[in-house]
């Protein structure tokens, strides 16, 4: 029955959704959210048809390992689907602090603590170690998840240069050197696909006496020795205070995590709303990626093979003069310029078989509305050869 209200006020909210301007473009023109009926290894099927996935995240493959698919099916059986509330209200359970354990061991640092999301993580990674007073000088590339982090902490925020530790050095000179302080990057940028220079940004955090947070999401099972990220890769992981990451790329599931030193943990664990007030994350989720983390210890291969195949892939897209904003690692942008070369690139791609994401301004700078693509071990010569023709003809098309 359709419900009758007396009052005729309009509703502003209500109708601003359903006028919304980049709401009706997307709809019109479909290029996210599109629902795939099957995947299998690096394709997948929509509407019948198969394409190569080249926008996820799965750099190493295993998210269709047999032992990750497996442990996550154990977990299921053992603990039921959900701790159905936070760990705060209804307890830690094992396979909490065994990953935790796992993951701390792996980076180096004393504890960790997981959440159901990276994005959870990553925001209380800021979030829920700083307060009004202190200062969060933060590169202007970060992610969204440490913005949202940023704006929660009612810190005051200073932008830096992308990737710039001489704007830094600049910016700290105009501060209050009292004034407690956090830095905050990431290891690898999720969309330009950058490496921090992470040594001179741990000598300035240690030469401040600032706090350095890197949001390793990308790093992590990616560079470093045997895929210890970002501080690994720079042999400075004694000059990171606090890594934190997601568990839905190279670890193959979802969910999220923070390590740093024990007292570090343990404030966040009293301090941190992402965590009291967020369910835990699930039995099938953190057996999936502590399984993944065994596997990235006991099988180099998939490393060997990620790395094998992006420079692969890269000599490719260079070949075809394309831009790639001098990515070094398996996120690689194809930078189009503006938001109708990157619809029609990613719409050839699409056409012929390769699935991609487009990302445009203002996720990007104006000028730099690229396709985002990802590469993973689990391409093969089959999947290169697909990607290599639809990359001709997009731009042949171009
Ligand atoms: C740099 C970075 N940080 C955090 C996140 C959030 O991780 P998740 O997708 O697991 O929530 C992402 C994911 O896109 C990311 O790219």
């Amino acid at each position: 029955m359709k419900f009758m209200s007396p009052f005729r006020a309009a509703k502003a909210i209500v109708e601003r959704c359903s006028t919304d301007m980049p709401t009706k473009l997307r709809r019109r023109y479909d290029p996210w959210y599109l629902t795939f009926e099957k995947q299998r290894g690096s394709r997948v099927w929509h509407q019948g048809k198969e394409y190569v996935m080249l926008s996820s995240n799965d750099y190493l493959g295993l998210s269709f390992h047999p032992k990750v698919i497996e442990a996550g099916q154990r977990a299921l059986a053992e603990w039921g689907s959900s701790t159905t509330g936070a760990r705060l209200a209804n307890g830690s359970r094992r396979y909490h602090t065994e990953l935790e354990e796992a993951i701390a061991a792996f980076l180096g640092k004393e504890a960790c603590h997981v959440t159901a999301a990276g994005y959870l993580s990553c925001a209380s990674s800021v979030a829920a170690f700083t307060q009004r007073g202190d200062i969060i000088l933060v590169d202007k590339n970060v992610h969204s998840s440490i913005w949202d982090g940023i704006r929660l902490s009612g810190a005051t925020v200073e932008r830096f240069s992308h990737n710039s530790p001489d704007n830094l050095r600049t910016v700290l000179g105009h501060l209050d050197p009292k004034a407690p302080k956090i830095i905050v990057i990431e290891g690898v940028y999720s969309m330009e696909g950058h490496i921090a220079p992470l040594k001179p940004f741990a000598e300035i955090a240690a030469e401040h006496g600032c706090t350095l947070v890197v949001d390793d999401a990308h790093g992590f099972g990616v560079l470093g020795q045997g895929g210890r990220g970002t501080a690994s890769h720079f042999g400075v992981d004694g000059g990171v205070d606090v890594i934190a990451g997601s568990l839905s790329k190279s670890l193959s599931s979802t969910g999220g995590f923070v390590a740093a030193s024990r007292d570090m943990i343990e404030y966040l664990r009293t301090h941190s709303k992402q965590t009291i007030f967020s369910a835990a994350l699930s039995p099938a989720q953190a057996a999936c990626a502590r399984a993944a983390l065994e596997v990235i210890q006991t099988e180099p291969q998939h490393l060997e093979r990620l790395w094998a195949n992006t420079r692969r892939y890269r000599e490719l897209l260079l070949s075809l003069g394309l831009d790639i904003w001098e990515s070094e690692t398996p996120a690689i942008p194809i930078v189009l310029g503006n938001k109708e070369r990157a619809y029609f690139f990613w719409k050839h791609l699409l056409d012929q078989g390769v699935f991609s994401v487009m990302s445009i301004a203002p996720a990007v700078p104006v000028g730099k509305d690229l396709v985002r693509t990802a590469m993973s071990a689990r391409h093969d010569d089959a999947d290169f050869e697909i990607i290599e023709k639809a990359l001709r003809y997009a731009v042949k098309k171009l």
